[in-house]
């Protein structure tokens, strides 16, 4: 009989500390998810240290949370999964500090992360019989990309933001419309009672690259410009629209590129019910399949990561203990600290 796989995941790459266990890479046992938002939230945004000093107070508290809602120890935990970039460098030493430390004690294999491999990763434990390939909108507060996953550990970018992501475009809007931090989620919530009243402008380029920049600024323009006081509800929906059209646009472009049926979103953004929506239609109209984790797989989780850190291992690839923390870790490339068996 095959054994089964434990994989203990952590990440702490921004303002979430969070621990999980998950059996074979898609079964999860426990994630426990110690959010800072609230300590955040008066700030405007994640202040780094104050996430760093976070994350140290909560780590060693989550780790015996997530094992005891998991209802296992530390001996019957196969592998340590972790987030080692991109993210915050500080926050992100917490948590591989605490992994290195578990790996060392306990004599188990170490798999370093890279974050958004692990937001994939959420999709195959949301969709059990999902499987590469298939193309990735990784759409989060730090990425926009277009990946063609050729299998677990391989992955190809087809394009990117050339300026500000998603996410960070959600939370600047918010922002200068006072709903506050972070601003995706309300931004969400707004929209359903807008009416789409303005054409904020869409960037097309010849190849899969995305830019925000331009209809974020045209939104702050709109609002700082409007001599009657603005109807949110309207701008929001009206934002949601111009950002949709353009990541409808390049996911089908991309689909055709590669020959591939499948879109897996990923990333804080994919719980966005609007994009979701657009997409579902687009896709569906041209025969393609759309795949999405549920919200709470959607936004930073260790389940994701203990995911991914499951397949990385399956495919060779371990971590040596000198891993360190990568602030701009770029995604597919197997660094010095990833070594093949
Ligand atoms: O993936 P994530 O948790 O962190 C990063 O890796 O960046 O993404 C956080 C981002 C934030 O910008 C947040 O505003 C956005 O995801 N977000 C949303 C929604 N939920 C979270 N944006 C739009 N609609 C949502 N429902
Ligand atoms: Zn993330």
């Amino acid at each position: 009989m095959r054994k089964n796989i434990l994989c203990l995941g952590i990440e702490s790459s921004c303002d979430e500390t969070s621990v999980a266990v998950i059996k074979n890479g898609r079964q999860v046992l426990s994630n426990v998810i110690s959010s800072q938002i609230e300590i955040h939230k008066k700030f405007g945004g994640v202040v780094p240290e104050i996430a760093s000093r976070n994350h140290i107070e909560n780590i060693n508290i989550v780790i015996k949370q997530a094992l005891d809602e998991a209802n296992v120890t530390l001996e019957d935990i196969d592998i340590i999964g972790v987030t080692y970039g991109p993210g915050l460098v500080g926050a992100l030493l917490v948590g591989l500090s605490a992994a290195k430390g578990l790996a060392y004690a306990l004599n188990k294999p170490l798999v370093g992360v890279h974050h958004i491999e692990g937001h994939i990763a959420a999709n195959y434990i949301e969709h059990k019989r999902l499987k590469p390939p298939f193309v990735s909108l990784v759409i989060s507060g730090g990425h926009t990309h277009l990946i063609h996953v050729k299998d677990y550990t391989n992955f190809e970018i087809l394009g990117k933001t050339r300026d500000d992501a998603v996410g960070e475009a959600f939370d600047k809007v918010a922002r200068v419309i006072g709903l506050g931090y972070p601003g995706g989620p309300k931004i969400d919530k707004l929209a359903k009672d807008g009416k789409i009243t303005y054409n904020f402008p869409r960037s097309h380029f010849d190849n899969l690259d995305f830019s925000f920049s331009g209809v974020k600024t045209a939104v702050l323009n709109t609002v700082n410009n409007s001599k009657e006081e603005i109807i949110k509800e309207d701008i929001c929906i009206s934002f949601e629209q111009a950002v949709s059209d353009v990541l409808v646009q390049n996911s089908l472009k991309a689909l055709k590129q590669t020959g591939l049926n499948k879109l897996v979103l990923a990333g804080g953004v994919a719980a966005n019910s609007y994009i979701r929506k657009e997409l579902e239609n687009a896709l569906s109209k041209n025969g393609y399949e759309l795949y999405y984790p549920s919200n709470i797989l959607c936004t930073d989780n260790a389940a994701m990561i203990a995911s991914a850190a499951h397949y990385t291992y399956k495919a060779g690839f371990t971590s040596d203990i000198d891993i360190n923390a990568i602030a701009n870790l770029k995604i597919g490339e197997k660094d010095g600290y990833i070594r093949n068996k």
